[in-house]
C-alpha cells in the first residue's frame, strides 16, 4: 500500500520551468523574481493600502516583525503557549521575554480573556496566530491592543489565502506574517513575507532583510545593485532569492485550486469523522480558509497508539505542537494558567493534507481512523 505522507510538495512542471528560467537568467540573488512574487501576494492580499516584502522564511518575518512593532530588550510580548517554536525565537532574537498565555478550547486561537491578567508595564506586543482552519477573531484583538497600546502581530503562517469575514488575510492586521516554507500551502521552497501599513515600515524591514544597506529594492529587482549606500541599523541576511520567488510565482498562480482543493479534503475529512464519537474534529465550516493542517483530537492515551496504527497502515501523522512551556528553554517564562494548552497538546494529531488530495486518500485515512476505534479504543 503507498505511503500516505502527512505533508507533500505540489511541484510540478510549472514550478520545475520557473526554476530552471530563474537559474538561466543569471541573477541568482534577490531580483526580477522577487519583485513579482511581492506583486502577487500583495494581488491576493488585496489591500491597497499595505505594504509587501518577501524574506527567507516566515520565521525572519516574524524577527523582522518585532522589530518592526520596536520590541526589544526588556519588553514583554504575550504569545500563545499553542503555538510554534518560532514565534518564541523570534522574541527571544529581539532581547524581549516571552510571556506564555492559554488557547481556547474551541479555536485553538489566543485566549484573550486570559490574556488580560499577563499585561504589565513591560508589555509592548502580542502575538496572534491562525491555527490552520481557524482565524483569530481579530475585532477582539483589536480592543484588547488598543486598551494596552499593543503592537499586534499577526501570525498568518498557516493562512495565506483565507480570509475572515470577507477580508483577506493580510489586509487588516497591524503587522501580518506569512510562511512559503517546504511544507506550507504555496511553498518557495523557504520564504516568508511581512505586510506592513506604511511606506517608512517597508523601507525598515528592507533595510532589516538585507544587512541594513539603504540600497532601494527597485534597483535589486532590476536584477542590478547599487555599489555605494549608507547603513545606519543593524540588519540581517534575510533577502529571498530569486529561484525562491520563481518557484513562489508558479505555485501562487494555483492558489485557487490549491485552496480548493484543501477545502474540499478537510470537509471530507470531517463530514466522516464526525460520525466517530472519540474524534473531535475543528468547529470550522472551511468556506474562508485555504487549509494548511487537518488537525483533531482524541484522547491523551489513545493518540500515540492511533499513531501506530496508522503508522503501520503507512499513513503518517503529525503533532503540531507541544506546547511552548514544555521546552527546557521556555519551561520558566511568566505565564497564566495553560491548563486547556495542556490538553490540547496531549490530544492534537494531524492527518494527512495535501494539495490536490484524491479523496481516495482521505477515505483510507479516515477509514483507519474508525477502524482503530471500532476495534475497543475508548
Ligand atoms: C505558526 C507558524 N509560525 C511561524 C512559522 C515559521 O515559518 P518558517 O518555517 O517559514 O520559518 C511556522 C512554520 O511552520 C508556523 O507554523
Amino acid at each position: 500500500m503507498a505511503d500516505i505522507p502527512v505533508f507533500k510538495p505540489l511541484i510540478g512542471p510549472d514550478e520545475i520551468a520557473a526554476a530552471v528560467q530563474s537559474l538561466e537568467m543569471g541573477w541568482l540573488g534577490m531580483g526580477s523574481y522577487v519583485a513579482e512574487f511581492e506583486q502577487h501576494v500583495a494581488s491576493v492580499i488585496n489591500a491597497p493600502d499595505r505594504h509587501v516584502a518577501a524574506v527567507s522564511t516566515g520565521t525572519a518575518a516574524l524577527h523582522i516583525a518585532l522589530l518592526v512593532a520596536g520590541v526589544g530588550p526588556g519588553d514583554e510580548v504575550i504569545v500563545s503557549a499553542f503555538n510554534c517554536s518560532a514565534d518564541y525565537q523570534a522574541i527571544s532574537w529581539v532581547g524581549a521575554d516571552i510571556v506564555f498565555c492559554d488557547c481556547d478550547d474551541d479555536t485553538l486561537e489566543l485566549d484573550i480573556v486570559k490574556a488580560e491578567s499577563l499585561v504589565s508595564e513591560n508589555t509592548k506586543a502580542i502575538i496572534i496566530m491562525d491555527y490552520d482552519c481557524i482565524i483569530s477573531d481579530y475585532d477582539q484583538v483589536e480592543i484588547f491592543a488598543n486598551k494596552h497600546n499593543l503592537r499586534v502581530i499577526h501570525d498568518a503562517c498557516h493562512s495565506f489565502g483565507s480570509s475572515w469575514n470577507g477580508k483577506m488575510i493580510g489586509s487588516y492586521s497591524d503587522i501580518c506574517v506569512f510562511s512559503f516554507d517546504p511544507v506550507k500551502t504555496i511553498t518557495c521552497l523557504d520564504g516568508g513575507g511581512v505586510v506592513v501599513r506604511s511606506a517608512e515600515e517597508l523601507k525598515y524591514v528592507h533595510e532589516l532583510r538585507l544587512l541594513g544597506m539603504q540600497q532601494p529594492a527597485d534597483v535589486m529587482y532590476q536584477n542590478k545593485r547599487a555599489w555605494t549606500f549608507d547603513v545606519e541599523r543593524v540588519g540581517f541576511r534575510y533577502h529571498m532569492l530569486n529561484l525562491h520567488a520563481a518557484i513562489g510565482v508558479a505555485q501562487i498562480k494555483k492558489l485557487k485550486d490549491i485552496r480548493s482543493s484543501r477545502q474540499n479534503a478537510s470537509k471530507h475529512y470531517s463530514d466522516r469523522l464526525r460520525a466517530v464519537p472519540q474524534v473531535r474534529t475543528p468547529n470550522a465550516s472551511f468556506e474562508e480558509v485555504n487549509p494548511f493542517l487537518y488537525y483533531i483530537r482524541v484522547a491523551k492515551d489513545d493518540r500515540d497508539e492511533l499513531r501506530d496504527y496508522l503508522k503501520e497502515r503507512s499513513i503518517d501523522t503529525g503533532i503540531h505542537w507541544q506546547p511552548g512551556h514544555w521546552f527546557s528553554l521556555w519551561k520558566d517564562c511568566r505565564k497564566c494558567d495553560l491548563s486547556v494548552t495542556d490538553t490540547v497538546g496531549d490530544e492534537i494529531l494531524s492527518l494527512p493534507l495535501h494539495s490536490m488530495m484524491e479523496m481516495e486518500t482521505v477515505n483510507r485515512v479516515c477509514d483507519a481512523v474508525a477502524e482503530f476505534f471500532s476495534n475497543g479504543k475508548s
